[in-house]
């Protein structure tokens, strides 16, 4: 089962790829975690990454391509793997569908997290994230047990750098034209999946969950 969730900042992909991970025990593939983990490792490739970042750029095509190409020859992709933010542009998904095409697959599905830009801003505004462990809260909708510690492994929650509204606005205006091309390039492969983002996590996830079994 190879997924490709698409959709624009804070539209929930990490959210539901998380659940779906655990769930089907194939792993996440985030690109936007693994770029972090560059940073916060103070990678030559992290020092790079951050200045695209936190401008709310995307990183070049070269480096995320072959951060996924090294992780989805590890063991534990070979009975799948969901990717959470990769591709992001035409050729990223060329390169992908190669990579994929040279050991005899093909993704299956891409899902495409619909929903307006009005409701992102504060989704993302909100957004407190652990470092430690990913897992994800929101001030309003999904307050962790005490203010700003992990329910999961209590540490320190924060606020990602490139989580202010200038910048979200800035990640939107890439996301409609960079990204929402590949809307077209899956949609012509006939493997685009619609999924109505907007609703509460749980009735989104019962959705996606549908939306799989039965494509
Ligand atoms: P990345 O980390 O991938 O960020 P993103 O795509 O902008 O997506 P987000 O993580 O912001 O949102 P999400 O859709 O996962 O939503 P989430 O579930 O967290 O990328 C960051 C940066 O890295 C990019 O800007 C770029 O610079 C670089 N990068 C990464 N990949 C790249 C690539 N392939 N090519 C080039 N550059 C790349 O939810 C958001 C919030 O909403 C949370 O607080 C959550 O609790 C809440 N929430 C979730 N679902 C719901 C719901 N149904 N109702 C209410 N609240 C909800």
């Amino acid at each position: 089962m190879i997924l490709v969730f698409l959709g624009p900042p804070g539209s929930g992909k990490g959210t539901q790829a998380k659940r779906f991970s655990a769930d089907k025990r194939i792993p996440q593939l985030s690109t936007g975690d693994m770029l972090r983990k560059a940073i916060a490792s103070g990678t030559e490739l992290g020092k790079s990454a951050q200045e695209f970042m936190s401008k709310g750029s995307l990183v070049p095509d070269e480096v995320v391509i072959g951060l996924i190409r090294e992780r989805i020859a590890e063991s534990d992709c070979q009975s799948g793997f969901i990717l959470d933010g990769f591709p992001r542009t035409i050729p990223q998904a060329q390169a992908l569908d190669a990579l994929l095409r040279g050991e005899g697959l093909q993704v299956q599905a891409a899902v495409l997290f619909e929903i307006a830009d009005r409701v992102l801003v504060s989704r993302l505004t909100g957004r407190r994230t652990c470092l430690k462990c990913g897992a994800m809260y929101h001030v309003e909708t999904m307050r962790p047990r005490k203010p700003d510690v992990c329910d999961q492994c209590s540490s320190q929650l924060v606020q990602r750098e490139d989580d202010r509204e200038d910048v979200i606005l800035k990640r939107l205006a890439v996301y409609h034209d960079q990204t929402s091309p590949l809307e077209n390039y899956y949609r012509e492969k006939g493997i685009l999946e619609p999924l109505d983002a907007t609703q509460t996590p749980d009735t989104v996830y019962t959705s996606l969950r549908r939306l799989l079994s039965s494509g």
